[in-house]
């Protein structure tokens, strides 16, 4: 049976992106082929998008590194067809045929089954972007710090990660400051729960000082760069930056004193190897924080196969806010 599926393919300087009808002979070794309902759009899929976007491990290679949908075939004693699943990472639109399909063979080990209650359009508005958000907060309250320590501060505010962070940590009680380059979007992270909007630029600002007055119990940073920078001198003491990502640069330059005056701690997030075992745990809270709130406010956009490369384009220019859907059927 045929299957549609967005294919990347790179042969030395020649880069394609297109959807094409696969078939079943052309599914990977896995114990489990999952009949894909929807997957999602993350910086990491914009960045597969590009012919030197470094996260795609071979080629050709179907994008998506996250998809939701209901098992058809399992040897996998774990699952059984009918069952509803959701995977995220590992090497899935990277290294494995990824979500981007009606379609999708991997091992067992990589999925998680749904939470009940939530359909495959609210897994995947959450998907990396919320499970790498939910592993942030995860790390700030396993340092110590709750609702009564202070506000936290979210960069990269209107983005996946940051959007789904701020609705977590409203919905658990913390205060929550956020920090955008979005000027029209104030209103949006305001009906999610942020208390305190800042200007992207203003908080990415460079300084000779090498600590300033203590503003935040805590950080969800997936900027990076500079902005990470400035949160460090910024973070109160005891304070917990979980530090994701690199939309603002890869390079973190620092000077000691946070550590060494404040006891300030730098914790790094990576969600696309951890371990299987702990993500049911993982889908559980996020269920438990969007219980009574509109999850689906959260997307921007529903899109089929044939509009990946535009809204990978835009995602890359940091113009998407919430989250993108990809349906494949
Ligand atoms: N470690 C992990 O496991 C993991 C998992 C998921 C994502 N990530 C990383 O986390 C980052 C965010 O991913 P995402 O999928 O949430 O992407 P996204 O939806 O594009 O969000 C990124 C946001 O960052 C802000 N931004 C864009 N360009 C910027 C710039 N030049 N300087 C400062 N801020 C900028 C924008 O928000 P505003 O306009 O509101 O400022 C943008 O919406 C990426 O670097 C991604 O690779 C890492």
């Amino acid at each position: 049976m045929g299957y549609r599926a967005f294919v990347v393919n790179k042969d030395d300087d020649d880069f394609t992106a297109s959807v094409q009808t696969l078939e079943d002979s052309d599914l990977p070794e896995g114990t489990v082929t999952v009949a894909v309902e929807w997957s999602d759009l993350n910086y990491k899929d914009g960045l597969a998008c590009t012919p030197n976007g470094r996260v795609v491990t071979k080629y050709p290679m179907t994008l998506g590194i996250d998809f939701a949908g209901t098992v058809v075939e399992s040897s996998d004693t774990r699952y059984a067809a009918g069952d509803r699943v959701v995977a995220t990472g590992y090497d899935l639109g990277t290294g494995h045929p990824g979500g981007y399909a009606e379609r999708v063979r991997l091992p067992g080990a990589w999925l998680s089954p749904t939470p009940d209650g939530m359909t495959s359009e609210e897994a995947m508005t959450l998907g990396t972007a919320g499970i790498t958000a939910a592993m942030s907060i995860d790390a700030i309250e396993r340092n110590g710090i709750g609702p009564d320590a202070g506000p936290v501060i979210v960069s990269g505010a209107t983005g996946g990660v940051g959007s789904t962070a701020v609705a977590m940590l409203a919905a658990r009680g913390y205060t929550v400051h956020a920090s955008t380059g979005k000027s029209s979007e104030h209103d949006f992270l305001r009906e999610l729960g942020a208390s305190e909007i800042l200007d992207r630029e203003e908080l990415a600002a460079e300084s000779r000082r090498p600590l300033e007055r203590e503003r935040w119990a805590a950080a969800v940073d997936p900027v990076g760069g500079t902005t990470t920078t400035s949160i460090l001198r910024q973070t109160k003491y005891g304070g917990v930056v979980a530090l994701s990502g690199l939309t603002g640069g890869v390079g973190v330059s620092t000077n000691v004193m946070p550590f060494i005056l404040r006891g300030v701690s730098l914790v790094g997030i990576e969600s696309v190897y951890w371990p299987g075992e702990d993500r049911p745990r993982l889908w559980a809270r996020m269920a438990d924080d969007f219980t009574g709130r509109n999850l689906l406010d959260l997307v921007e956009a529903r899109v089929g196969l044939e509009d990946v490369p535009e809204v990978a384009a835009r995602i890359l220019a940091g113009g998407v806010r919430g989250r993108i859907l990809v349906q494949p059927t």
